[in-house]
């Protein structure tokens, strides 16, 4: 059973509007399709609660355990510890490989990718970090890319000069007041999802990654312009309300037969069938 997000966001190729985000209540017994993201998220506070916590720490390589170890401050060690824990869960989840098996190695613009072990599925993944979330995206096939910014406080004009064209500047400035940050995030989150899927990070300045945006908010987007790329080539999602301090988007490279679609599925808990921690202590036992 699902339930509809709300809009979605398509470069100017796309067919007819859809919805393509969904919430998959049946999200354990769901497997990626190639058609599929699939987007798990989960909140580092939840890490708070020692069972949790301990159990996500059984889901970690021997090395980032012992690297758990070395946070000073605990806020830091359990982010650190969810963001490993959910990517692991989430490339586990319909494999069968242990989380703890997990390798990983930069690519050549230092995006992470899939190292081992032998014989893994070639799953593509990115991860984002950001105050109270922690979001994965797992794809089958193609690039993908995630972003997400916590919502607070106005944005700076230096911010928006700084990652923004004149056209989608002067978007920002026509949004009132008490909406122009979330205006400019969502924004912000599309460009950075986009240079993330590519793996090129901010070589790539976020001015040159060029939008259209329209509607409440930016509920409307589409990729306009980008240096030696076509914008015709990607999808994007920018799943709203779920997450009410959160702006989050995805972006997804087209080299598919169908369009793809993005399904929530968290946030993570314990008691997932097929994903069990490895029998280690974890830290702070
Ligand atoms: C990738 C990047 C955009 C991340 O931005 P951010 O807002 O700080 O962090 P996010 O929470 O969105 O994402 C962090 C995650 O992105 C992933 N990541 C790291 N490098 C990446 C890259 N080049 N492309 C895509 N994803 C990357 C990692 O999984 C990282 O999490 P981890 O460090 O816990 O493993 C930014 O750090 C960056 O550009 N790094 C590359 C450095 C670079 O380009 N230097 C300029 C060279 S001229």
């Amino acid at each position: 059973m699902s339930a509809r997000l709300s809009s979605a966001t398509r470069s100017s190729a796309a067919p007819a509007p859809h919805d393509p985000c969904v919430v998959d209540q049946a999200f354990w017994s769901r497997e990626l399709s190639p058609e599929e993201v699939h987007l798990w998220y989960l909140r580092p506070e939840s890490c708070e609660d020692q069972v949790l916590a301990d159990w996500h720490a059984g889901l970690l390589s021997p090395e980032e355990r012992e690297k758990s170890r070395c946070f000073v401050f605990d806020k830091d060690r359990r982010l650190f510890v969810a963001a490993r824990a959910l990517i692991r869960s989430a490339l586990s989840h319909d494999c069968g490989i242990p989380p703890a098996r997990w390798r990983f190695a930069p690519g050549p613009q230092g995006k992470p990718v899939v190292a081992g072990p032998q014989g893994h599925p070639p799953l593509r993944f990115n991860l984002a970090h950001t105050r109270g979330l922690v979001v994965a995206a797992v794809a089958r096939s193609g690039q993908v890319g995630v972003d997400v910014e916590y919502v607070a406080g106005g944005v700076d004009r230096t911010l928006i000069e700084t990652c923004c064209c004149a056209s989608e500047a002067a978007a920002i400035e026509r949004v009132s007041v008490e909406d122009r940050a979330d205006a400019f995030l969502a924004l912000w989150t599309l460009k950075e999802a986009y240079v993330k899927a590519r793996g090129i990070g901010l070589a790539l300045p976020l001015q040159k990654v060029v939008f259209e945006v329209a509607g409440q908010g930016f509920s409307r987007a589409r990729l306009a312009a980008v240096p030696d790329d076509d914008p015709a080539e990607w999808q994007f999602f920018q799943p709203r309300d779920f997450l009410p301090e959160h702006r989050l988007a995805v972006a997804v490279s087209r080299h598919r037969a169908s369009e793809s679609e993005v399904r929530l599925v968290g946030p993570m808990g314990l008691a997932h069938p097929r994903i069990a921690p490895d029998p280690v202590r974890s830290p702070g036992r």
